[in-house]
């Protein structure tokens, strides 16, 4: 073909975007196709010769524009205009009456709720500046988000440009459909790779690549759900913001419905438990809102979230396999843990073969033995947990599971304390317990050195180059190049990072030790208070009890601790190797306040955890920078409720204080971790 002239090509590039716009609209945000994808192919070529010849036609807008060059060093900070709320959860019918007589004590006009899927994805903010998509942001916690622009414009389903030339800022989830979950997860297994562990995870992943290009490929999608700062948009009701969006050209969710009483939306709830499984996206519950917008601003807002919405979440999914076997593992403080082995099953999104006992009381309570068939759901939608056992399905000549005696790593006698759960291998020279021990010693809110990994650490050990943390600082480089996959560079740099370790100030090193009950926050102040390895050797209960926040529990634990000779021994090589064994007052455990969303918050835990014990999840929020405190009031942040909470779950709920779970308390440590 003739090329074209600058002037004849600045009209049809003009047509070719809103054509190709228009077929993407109908394509991603109809779901009805209007062309072929061969069609749609050809005129996008057509685009991009004509950009091709003439660089300056092209416009950030252009649908050929989507994925960018760039990688990021890292994602910029982004305050949002207007906060992203979280909801307040219903868990069954009895939590819905009582919104339902919440809103309507708090106004007197008829109430219309309108019915929403609350998709299972990540919750994203777009900014639009005359119609044009400027900045993508993730909620982040709410006030302070991350800029994702670059990944977001890969989003085939978010246009670059609206039908209208309004500014404003819409919201919605970003998400993995199922289909395109399944497909990533078989891929990255082929190659290898670790699947993500459910369709959520995987969208997260997707959002976080600072190279646009992988996010592009990842298929997600969006559906846009609220709106900030959108006087423009001259609507009075979620129903004609939902419409007036989609008429933009922003895509969102047609299964919703409008009611007139809440029993209604509880047959909406119903109804669509039932459908959920065959939606191609997953979903987590159903977001009840009231629809007018008069209405919702007298009902009004807590701290956190609306009071005119509440967000309805499944009972977790519960599925049936079998037990093959029951695998114990040994802590770094001893505790030796039950896991059962199960037939691959999947359960709430992704694939599942192993669930923690936690401990043997918990193992002979739901007796569990070989060969069961048990139940077993996700805690938190993202913990297996087992929750009985199908006994119509047991053998005759099944046996309870034998408790074992001795430790399974170093078969020493095992102790059931008295006061404690948990089984503990007492012996101080167990391997399992010293490899842990040293995984701990390395970990950044400890002694920090990098480069030593569990399988690092694991074949140190395996190969007796260390027995115990002192052990660490008489590696040479020659034992180093013994270790798999370790060549003269990375060997370096551990040397180094050990090295450099040997000047850090007394509390990490305390932490490092893995002294029971000593967390960060304790050890820095144990290191401030007595300074001294020495005077610390020596201070008695009374001196320790006396220090703000310290009990008999911490302050038994450390005098027994540096009353054993071992232990003597012990800080006498640090000596000899040149470890700091003084407070040296400035370095401080915690990490970069922006970098942790724990930090400065106060926060409670309540009921009962099963990830860590309430004393491990304290320790690593206060590592974190966060305050853990017993009681709620109006100056906790958010509360964190395991199983059975009770009063202080009310207590945060009459609130309006966020209550998250488990499983959102371990995204939140995991991420920060990071
Ligand atoms: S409305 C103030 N609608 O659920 C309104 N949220 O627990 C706040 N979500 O952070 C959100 N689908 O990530 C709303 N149709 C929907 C939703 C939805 C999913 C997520 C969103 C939000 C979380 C609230």
């Amino acid at each position: 073909m003739k090329k074209r002239t600058l002037a004849e090509s600045e009209e049809r590039v003009v047509t070719l975007r809103e054509e190709l716009s228009k077929h993407s609209y109908a394509y991603y945000v109809l779901d009805k196709p209007s062309i072929t994808d061969q069609e749609y192919d050809q005129l996008y070529h057509e685009l991009v010769e004509i950009e091709t010849d003439y660089p300056e036609l092209i416009t950030s807008e252009s649908p050929t524009q989507r994925v960018g060059g760039t990688i990021l060093p890292g994602f910029e900070k982004v305050t949002h205009d207007v906060p992203m709320l979280s909801l307040g959860n219903a868990f069954n019918q009895t939590d819905l009456l009582n919104f339902d007589q919440r809103v309507k004590r708090l106004t007197d006009r008829p109430i219309q709720y309108i019915c929403e899927l609350k998709i299972d994805g990540l919750a994203v903010s777009l900014r639009y500046k005359n119609g044009i998509f400027q900045q993508g942001a993730t909620r982040g916690d709410g006030v302070v988000g991350e800029d994702i622009t670059q990944n977001l414009r890969t989003v085939k389903a978010i246009p670059l440009q609206l039908a209208e030339p309004y500014t404003f800022e819409v919201r919605g989830e970003c998400y993995m459909p199922k289909a395109s979950f399944a497909k990533l997860n078989e891929e990255r297994d082929e190659k290898g790779l670790e699947i993500f562990a459910n369709p959520r995870n995987a969208a997260a992943g997707s959002l976080r690549q600072l190279n646009s290009k992988v996010t592009a490929s990842r298929n997600l999608n969006v559906y846009l759900y609220s709106a900030a700062n959108f006087d423009e948009l001259e609507v009075d009701s979620q129903e004609e913001l939902l419409k007036k969006l989609a008429a933009i050209g922003l895509r969102t969710n047609p299964e919703r419905r409008l009611f007139d009483s809440i029993e209604e939306v509880w047959s909406f709830i119903e109804e669509m438990t039932a459908k959920r499984q065959q939606l191609p996206y997953e979903i987590d519950g159903i977001v009840i809102k009231v629809n007018d917008f008069a209405t919702q601003e007298e009902i009004g807002y807590t701290v956190k979230a609306p009071r005119w919405a509440i967000a309805y979440k499944f009972p977790a999914e519960i599925k049936e396999t079998v037990v093959r076997t029951i695998e114990w593992t040994v802590g770094r403080t001893g505790v030796v843990t039950p896991t059962a082995i199960m037939d691959p099953v999947f359960v709430a999104g992704s694939t599942v073969q192993r669930a923690s006992l936690h401990n043997i009381d918990l193992l002979q309570e739901k007796d569990v033995r070989i060969g069961d068939t048990v139940l077993i759901h996700k805690a938190g939608d993202i913990i297996p947990e087992i929750l009985g056992v199908v006994l119509e399905n047991r053998s005759s000549d099944s046996e309870p599971y034998p408790i074992p005696e001795t430790c399974p790593a170093c078969g020493s006698q095992l102790a059931h304390l008295e006061e404690e759960v948990a089984l503990r291998c007492l012996n101080p020279k167990c391997p399992a317990q010293i490899k842990e021990g040293l995984s701990h010693f390395v970990s950044r809110n400890a002694m920090n050195i990098s480069g030593l990994g569990e399988k690092v650490v694991s074949q140190m050990f395996e190969k007796r180059l260390v027995k115990d943390v002192a052990g660490l600082y008489t590696l040479t480089m020659e034992d180093l190049l013994q270790l798999e996959k370790i060549k003269e560079k990375s060997a370096t740099n551990i040397l180094n990072a050990i090295d450099a370790s040997r000047d850090n100030s007394l509390e990490r090193l305390l932490f490092g030790l893995g002294i029971r009950h000593v967390g960060a926050k304790a050890a820095r102040m144990l290191a401030q208070e007595f300074e001294t390895i020495e005077r610390l050797m020596t201070a008695t209960k009374e001196e320790i009890v006396a220090i703000e926040g310290f009990g008999e529990i911490i302050a038994d634990s450390v005098v027994a601790y540096f009353s054993l000779p071992e232990v003597a021994d012990l800080l006498e090589e640090f000596r000899q190797s040149g470890v700091n064994l003084t407070y040296k007052g400035s370095k401080k455990i915690t990490i970069a306040p922006q970098e942790s969303i724990w930090q400065g918050k106060t926060v409670v835990l309540t009921g009962k955890l099963n990830h860590y014990t309430r004393q491990e999840a304290t320790e690593m929020i206060e590592n974190l920078g966060g305050n853990v405190t017993s009681s709620v009031s109006k100056s906790t942040d958010w509360i964190v409720a395991g199983l059975d909470a009770g009063s202080k779950l009310k207590k945060a709920e009459s609130l309006g204080i966020p209550i998250w779970t488990e499983a959102e308390m371990l995204e939140h440590l995991e991420r920060s971790e990071r």
